[in-house]
């Protein structure tokens, strides 16, 4: 059985950081240095405080994160600081879990969460380099509407949004 939540004190940061950690490593592999292929637990809990993190259980196991961020005052994606954006952060689903619908579950109470908060889109970024995944969130109803190099990156990011209902 599948159980998406706020993420609650009764969640270990740390092993939520060892999942973004399994479930970005093949990214790194790419040779792509995203944050979530080694960020420290701090890192982890610093980027929550900002938003609304959702995690996902299944058959009582962690199986899958992500992070909602509501608009940025000021961010190296202008896209994110535009009213009415909301933007998406350390998406991963455990690897053997990956293909189950654990993913599209999670961005689905995201995009809820945003509409409810008056959110008119959701805005997400990955590299450029990462095909598969431009490919599956355009699959999932996002266009690119522009890119940002992040500082720190290997590579540039493409950036895809979603009007919400
Ligand atoms: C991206 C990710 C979070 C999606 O979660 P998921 O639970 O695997 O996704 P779902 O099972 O809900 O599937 C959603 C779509 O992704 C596709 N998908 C799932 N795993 C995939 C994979 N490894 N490669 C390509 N597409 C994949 C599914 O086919 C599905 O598309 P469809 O409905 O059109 O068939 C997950 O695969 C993951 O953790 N990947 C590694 C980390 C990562 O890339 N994070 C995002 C960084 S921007």
């Amino acid at each position: 059985m599948l159980i998406v939540r706020p993420i609650s004190s009764t969640d270990s940061i740390d092993e939520l950081t060892a999942l973004l950690h399994r479930a970005y490593a093949r990214l790194g592999a790419m040779g792509l240095n995203y944050t979530a292929v080694d960020q420290t637990s701090e890192v982890t809990r610093k980027r929550i405080e900002g938003g609304r993190c959702y995690v996902a259980y299944r058959s009582g196991r962690l199986a899958g994160t992500v992070l909602v961020q509501p608009t940025y005052a000021e961010n190296e994606c202008g896209y994110y600081t535009r009213p009415g954006v909301a933007a998406l952060h350390q998406f991963g689903v455990e690897p053997g879990l990956q293909g189950l619908g654990i993913g599209r579950a999670l961005l689905q109470r995201c995009e809820a969460w945003a509409a409810g908060h008056g959110f008119s889109e959701l805005a997400m970024d990955t590299a450029e380099q990462a095909a598969h995944l431009v490919a599956l969130y355009s699959r999932l109803g996002y266009t690119q509407v522009g890119h940002v190099q992040w500082p720190g990156k290997c590579y540039r990011s493409v950036v895809l949004s979603k009007r919400l209902e």
